[in-house]
């Protein structure tokens, strides 16, 4: 089956989507992007991942490119002739195309849109979910803006490529004073050796993951306490279970950190628990 990507107005073979080089998306990173997960060929928190979007463009002052019902129609559409029922769906936002110039291009400068949408094999993600996986820890090096999801991800793409140099699914990044900020592509929690959910709170410098804010809200429906509060590797490396959260992943237990499993080094039974409640609930809510 052949693919086909959305970019600019147009459904084109994957094979012959293309931008301008001087795109600046291409040329200085100068753009944002989102992920949704694909579940029953539906957009995993379409609401959540929409209002990012939109925050992430104000805070670069770059205009919408179209209203979120017109991106709904091009991302199902995306979806749809790709014959996606499992995968993720991304679209990319840049500030267009114009001749280099640090500065930005002339106002009415039409942004860029792309999407591209790919099946993921859930079983195999299954598979590793039930078995758990292995994360490593890596120096912050990001920038103070974190919270956007602009497509400059550099630190993440060295951090991951070293974690998956060590057999690990994702790096954790460390700040200067010890303490866990993220995953390269996920959000980072642990229950700690006192029983306590934990992640960090948003307020620091790191994105609000959709994934994240949605568990949050089934757990608190299932009653369970968070604590919106920084952990070090040390707090993760004694604690009962740990997890990650994110489009890509889901919830995904965690049982290795810097190759010391994490407790008995065995899937945790709440992380195990959240992971089903919070498919069910994405399962449900998807558009
Ligand atoms: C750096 C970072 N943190 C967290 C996340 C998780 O965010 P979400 O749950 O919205 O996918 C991502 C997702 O790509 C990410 O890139």
């Amino acid at each position: 089956m052949s693919r086909v990507a959305y970019v600019n107005g147009r459904f084109v073979p994957h094979g012959e989507a293309a931008v301008h080089i001087e795109d600046r998306g291409f040329q200085f990173a100068d753009g944002v992007y989102e992920v949704w997960a694909v579940l029953g060929g539906k957009l995993g928190d379409a609401a959540g991942h929409f209002e990012r979007l939109e925050r992430s463009l104000a805070e670069l002052q770059i205009a919408p490119p179209m209203s979120r019902a017109a991106l709904t129609v091009v991302l199902r559409e995306t979806v749809r002739r790709n014959r996606v029922r499992e995968g993720l769906v991304y679209l990319q936002v840049t500030r267009g195309v114009a001749p280099r110039d640090h500065a930005f291009p002339a106002p009415g400068t039409p942004v860029s849109v792309v999407a591209s949408a790919h099946a993921v094999d859930r079983a195999a993600m299954e598979k590793r979910a039930e078995q758990g996986a292995a994360v490593i820890t890596v120096p912050e090096t990001r920038w103070a803006r974190c919270d956007i999801k602009t497509v400059a991800l550099l630190p993440n793409v060295l951090a991951k490529q070293q974690a998956r140099a060590a057999g690990a699914v994702e790096a954790w990044f460390v700040d200067e004073l010890g303490l866990i900020t993220e995953g390269a592509s996920s959000n980072a929690w642990i229950i700690d050796k006192s029983g306590a959910l934990r992640t960090r709170d948003t307020q620091a410098n790191i994105l609000r993951g959709i994934t994240r804010k949605t568990l949050m809200t089934v757990l608190a429906r299932e009653g369970f306490k968070v604590e919106e509060r920084p952990f070090s590797l040390e707090d993760a490396k004694e604690a009962r279970e740990a997890f990650i959260t994110g489009a890509g992943t889901l919830v995904l237990p965690i049982v290795k950190i810097n190759g010391q499993p994490v407790a008995d080094g065995k899937v945790g039974p709440v992380a195990k628990r959240l992971r089903q409640l919070y498919i069910e609930e994405a399962r449900g809510t998807a558009v």
